[in-house]
């Protein structure tokens, strides 16, 4: 099969947001504890933090990690996680005890540890604005107040200063804890931020949003002056109740859907005047739903099939490409998408599994490494002239999904052009002409690999390798025309140093 890609360098689409390549942990199953946060871990430091995991989180450079939750946060309350004596509560969300030993200071310092801003979703279930406010106080004051001089009692002098504060977690959905109408919620919001912008103008605040013209009608005239960011979740396979992961070709059908909640969006902020100037946060999203069936039964089935979640087997391929098909949308839409929080990070439906010996780095990582360590900067036009087509469901209305998927940045600054690919057909290669239009070409190239033997292909304790990166340097016979074959099922990255034209 033969595809034509045509890419411009000289046709600006916008800038990559450095917050692009987001993440989020909850209190939910393994994520936090057993996750990040293991004391009686030997590959733990001494204050709990797995080690291994904190050193693969790092190499994803983590702009931003987004804490406590997810359903968890709606009647989290923060105090509870602070200070030398923790007291342990029942956490209503998720229906087991919550130690509180990882809290506030140490999700922090485990931001700190592996170098992403730090990104708190507030308790807008239980909680009020005088508590969402006071947690400004306790993270971002100097001394002023009881909860800043909490916080230096606590043994943490300099202010945390947070700069990333969300004001509650789908509070829309009659599955949240303290759930919300339209009306309730524009009000609600409105007090919130003016009570946590009272102790920290200088904080952002996000609210928490879906694509809805009633909810972000009454959101945005009651508190859109007081919001920098609307919050919005995407999940693709619904896993919730039922545990059967979407084979490839559904997973390939999927990747159609990717535009619709970012376009939805952005219509309604433009409807109301607030597009440019309210930037879009997709706070959560994965290819796949959270498995949490039973979640209100009166008996224990609630929380065994949690373990199910942790199937290395379920993350294939199809994820890798999911993840790289997501981030190539989100390039697309960069001058609104400003951030994204794979959910969750580690365990769960996570980048990195993590176990007793060590830990597993999922196909999904592998993809996710390439984007967030090359493709920033500014993203350029490209688009494909020939692009294959194949049959994913021949029943629905769209039955064919384009096998290529494409996007592609430059860093002016370093004079590299990256272009990631997507062959997201399941068995046949395709063979690729890039054309690069304007100025400036290239002599050679540096080409990474993200293949597997199939579509099915996973990594897991006996066999992390499975799918991996491979990288090759490439000679271009013209300086502005590559050919190159792409395999079936595959995430390609092609970095090109970029020779500028003689002046
Ligand atoms: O399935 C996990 C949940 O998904 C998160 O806690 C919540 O924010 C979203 O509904």
């Amino acid at each position: 099969m033969r595809a034509v890609l045509v890419i411009d360098p000289g046709r600006s689409l916008g800038r990559v947001s450095p917050l692009l390549y987001g993440h989020f942990i909850e209190h939910f199953h393994r994520g936090v504890y057993g996750g990040v946060f293991d004391h009686n871990s030997p590959l733990s430091d001494t204050r709990g933090l797995r080690i291994d995991v904190a050193e693969a989180i790092r190499a994803l450079h983590p702009p931003v990690i987004r804490w406590p939750g997810g359903c968890f946060a709606s009647a989290y309350h923060w105090r509870d996680g602070v200070g030398r004596a923790r007291t342990p509560v029942f956490d209503k969300a998720w229906r087991v005890e919550e130690p509180n030993s990882f809290g506030t200071d140490e999700f922090l310092r485990f931001c700190a540890l592996v170098g992403a801003e730090p990104y708190i979703c507030t308790n807008a279930g239980t909680g009020s604005a005088e508590e969402m406010s006071s947690w400004v106080e306790y993270c971002n004051l100097d001394g002023e107040g009881s909860r800043a001089r909490m916080r230096t009692a606590n043994g943490f002098a300099e202010p945390h200063r947070v700069r990333y504060w969300s004001i509650g977690n789908e509070n829309y959905g009659s599955w949240e804890i303290g759930a919300k109408s339209a009306a309730e919620w524009g009000r609600f919001v409105r007090e919130a931020a003016k009570a946590m912008r009272s102790v920290d103008p200088s904080i952002e605040l996000f609210a928490a949003s879906t694509p809805d013209i009633e909810w972000n009608l009454a959101l945005l005239r009651e508190a859109g002056e007081y919001l920098n960011w609307i919050s919005v979740h995407a999940y693709w396979d619904p896993l919730w109740e039922t545990n059967e992961p979407a084979p490839y070709e559904r997973c390939m059908a999927y990747t159609r859907a990717i535009p619709r909640t970012i376009e939805q969006t952005e219509h309604i902020l433009g409807a109301l005047g607030f597009l440019g100037r309210i930037k879009i946060a997709v706070d959560e999203w994965n290819l796949r739903g959270w498995h949490h069936p039973h979640r209100w039964s009166s008996t224990e089935d609630y929380l065994t099939p949690r373990g199910l979640n942790d199937i290395n087997s379920t993350y294939t391929m199809a994820d890798a490409i999911f993840t790289a098909c997501f981030f190539n949308e989100s390039l697309r839409h960069c001058t609104t998408v400003g951030m994204t929080n794979f959910s969750p990070l580690v365990n769960v439906r996570g980048l990195v599994y993590a176990h007793r010996e060590g830990i597993v780095l999922r196909p999904t990582y592998h993809a996710f490494s390439l984007y967030a360590n090359r493709m920033s900067g500014e993203v350029v036009d490209t688009w494909a002239e020939v692009n294959p087509e194949f049959t994913v469901d021949a029943a629905a209305e769209e039955p064919t999904v384009a096998s290529i998927d494409a996007a592609a940045t430059l860093d002016r600054s370093k004079g590299r052009l990256h272009v990631a690919i997507v062959n997201r057909h399941p068995e046949l290669p395709v063979d690729l002409s890039i054309e690069i239009r304007g100025p400036g070409t290239a002599r050679s190239a540096r080409l990474y690999r993200l293949e597997s033997p199939s579509p099915d292909s996973y990594n897991d304790v006996d066999a992390p390798e499975t799918v991996a990166t491979r990288c090759e340097d490439i000679r271009l016979l013209e300086p502005r025309g590559i050919t190159l074959s792409v395999a079936p099922h595959s995430v390609n990255l092609l970095e090109l140093p970029l020779i500028p034209p003689a002046t």
